[in-house]
């Protein structure tokens, strides 16, 4: 399959025609969001459970993002997967915000059929010719749908799991010091568990220092992204907050380092090209208050939730300490996702 929009230098012809699987989860409600305006596509077909099928969104999401519910996408019609009538819409690139093992089934059935898909799901994270790609730190792979068989065929690009994202943002522009140990502590917020998640029974008053499967993911995924092999030390820990991830870390380098060494990368780290919409031009924001980033700062930014905050930085026995915080949901998930489709029509796309 060929796309068939044509590319300008900073602007599109005619808006893709896009679908968002899992509208009306976490993640389903951030791409709903996210993508109301964007410029570049444009949403035509939303799904979720067989059970909503032929019901309009607005009657049927439980809005739970801390922004205003996009009105212009009330009236579209929910369905349940159907890929042949993805195809007769026109839809040519996917948003895939389905549990894992749904993504298992149809991402590569969906991939075979031709769509361009972007998914947070893990299902096909793993997968040797399968980016997991965050712009700010391993654009390059995104030639891996390539291997895939693109532009003749279909790809599936994913983004990493939530925590490893704003991992991976902050220590990009630090790889060049040669990282040899990363020790992290995590303090994740309930919605990245999806709607309606974790019982306010366990959660409430409450934390628990237990993510099943989040810990293993950190340790792949980090060195995945990053294409450095450095001993990776994660806890994980759910915290009764509802967005952003907090995350302690420690980093042991190849050579000396300082604290200046560290703000300065961040400082220098600068996106101007490829220029995205969703990409902030400062993706690591440093500031100096004794109590920042807070979890609360989640949809700070421009765009709203796109920034990595880091704090509170400190040199110990030749390590660097400092604390960061990630919106888990948007840099972390849909929004990262639509930057990724985003990279993909700005470098591939009809091309
Ligand atoms: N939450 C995060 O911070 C985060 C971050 C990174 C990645 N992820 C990943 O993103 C994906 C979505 O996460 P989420 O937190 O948004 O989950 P969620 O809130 O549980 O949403 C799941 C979505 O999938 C739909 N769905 C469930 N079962 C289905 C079925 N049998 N057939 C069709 N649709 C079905 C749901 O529709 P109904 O509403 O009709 O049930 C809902 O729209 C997961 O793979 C997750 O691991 C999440």
């Amino acid at each position: 399959m060929r796309p068939g929009g044509i590319m300008k230098s900073s602007s599109i012809d005619k808006k893709i025609k896009t679908a968002v699987l899992g509208a009306t989860g976490a993640v389903g409600q951030v791409f709903m969001w996210m993508l109301q305006d964007h410029p570049w596509f444009e949403t035509i077909h939303i799904t979720a459970s067989s059970s909503r099928k032929g019901k309009v969104y607005g009657d049927e999401v439980h809005w739970v993002v801390p922004q205003e519910i996009p009105q212009s996408m009330m009236e579209l019609e929910l369905n349940e997967l159907d890929i042949d009538k993805m195809k007769e819409e026109g839809v040519e690139i996917v948003f895939s915000a389905m549990p894992a093992d749904l993504a298992a089934i149809w991402e590569p059935k969906l991939r075979d059929a031709g769509f361009f898909v972007f998914s947070n799901a893990s299902a096909m994270r793993y997968d040797k010719d399968v980016p997991i790609l965050i712009p700010e730190a391993n654009l390059n792979q995104l030639s891996m749908i390539e291997e895939q068989g693109y532009p003749e065929k279909g790809f599936v690009v994913t983004n990493a799991n939530c925590s490893t994202t704003g991992l991976a943002v902050a220590l990009a522009p630090l790889r060049k010091f040669g990282i040899k140990e990363v020790n992290v502590s995590t303090y994740q917020s309930v919605s990245g568990a999806g709607y309606p998640g974790l019982s306010a029974f366990d959660i409430t008053d409450n934390v628990i220092p237990f993510i099943g499967g989040e810990e293993e993911k950190i340790v792949v995924e980090l060195k995945k992204i990053l294409e450095i092999n450095p001993t990776v030390l994660p806890f994980c820990v759910r915290v009764p907050v509802m967005f952003g991830h907090l995350e302690a870390v420690w980093l042991e380098f190849d050579q000396k380092v300082n604290v200046q060494d560290v703000l300065d990368a961040w400082k220098g780290f600068v996106l101007t090209d490829p220029a995205l919409p969703s990409t902030p031009v400062q993706p690591v924001v440093y500031l100096n208050q004794k109590d920042f980033p807070q979890s609360k700062h989640a949809f700070y930014g421009d765009p709203k939730g796109m920034v990595v905050y880091t704090g509170r930085i400190k040199e110990m026995d030749g390590r660097i300490g400092f604390m960061l915080m990630v919106n888990n949901v948007v840099k972390g998930a849909a929004g990262g996702s639509i930057q990724n489709a985003e990279a993909f029509v700005k470098l591939k796309y009809g091309k």
